[in-house]
């Protein structure tokens, strides 16, 4: 089976290109997408969480896969990798860019809680993660990934990723799939 995505949103060719300009290799890549994709439309009218625009082909993905009621928050430290997301994407009325630390953010947020969290930065995935799971909706879904051990490393991170998945194992309220693909990934869904 060749598992390559056919379907990609119309702006990741020009969100490709300026990344590349920018220097920019940090972005999901498009197997990861189309899970994104994916699982966001399984949310009609679906609050959708973002922790590290990049500039933003995973929003992309995101908003892609979302149907017009849904509305995506995605949350950037650096603001010019995002000036990159909302120079592209800052049309579509079904996003809010919010530009700081991640962690901050998860500490101030007191809005409603979410049906997909992507938690793709260190906020909400290796600190703050408890009150990213907060975060989930009953029923939602929070995904991680780059979980797969890759040479560039540094040597403590291993430890590091599997600390972060053995907790979310251990976590009564939701049950997680481990998935060895792409860049590896976990998805947690909350069940109660
Ligand atoms: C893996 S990239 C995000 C890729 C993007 N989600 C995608 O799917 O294409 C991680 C991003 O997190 C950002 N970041 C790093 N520390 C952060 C923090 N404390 N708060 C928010 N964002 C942070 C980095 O600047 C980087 O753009």
């Amino acid at each position: 089976m060749d598992d390559t995505p056919n379907r990609l949103p119309t702006a990741l060719p020009a969100l490709r290109s300026r990344a590349r300009e920018a220097g920019f290799t940090m972005s999901s890549e498009d197997r990861t997408g189309s899970l994104l994709a994916a699982l966001a439309a399984t949310r009609p009218g679906g609050r959708v969480l973002e922790l590290g625009t990049g500039v933003g082909e995973g929003a992309a993905w995101l908003l892609s896969g979302m149907d017009r009621a849904s509305r995506l928050t995605t949350v950037e430290l650096d603001p010019a990798v995002q000036a990159i997301a909302r120079e592209q994407l800052g049309a579509d009325p079904r996003v809010t860019f919010v530009c700081g630390d991640g962690g901050s953010w998860l500490e101030d947020f007191d809005g409603a809680p979410f049906d997909l969290v992507f938690a793709d930065t260190w906020p909400g995935k290796f600190t703050h993660l408890d009150r990213s799971l907060d975060l989930v909706a009953p029923g939602g879904t929070y995904l991680i990934d780059d979980l797969v051990p890759q040479p560039g490393w540094p040597e403590s991170h291993e430890a590091s990723v599997d600390g972060l998945l053995a907790g979310l194992d251990g976590r009564e309220d939701f049950r997680c799939v481990r998935l060895a693909w792409a860049s590896g990934l976990l998805m947690a869904v909350r069940t109660a």
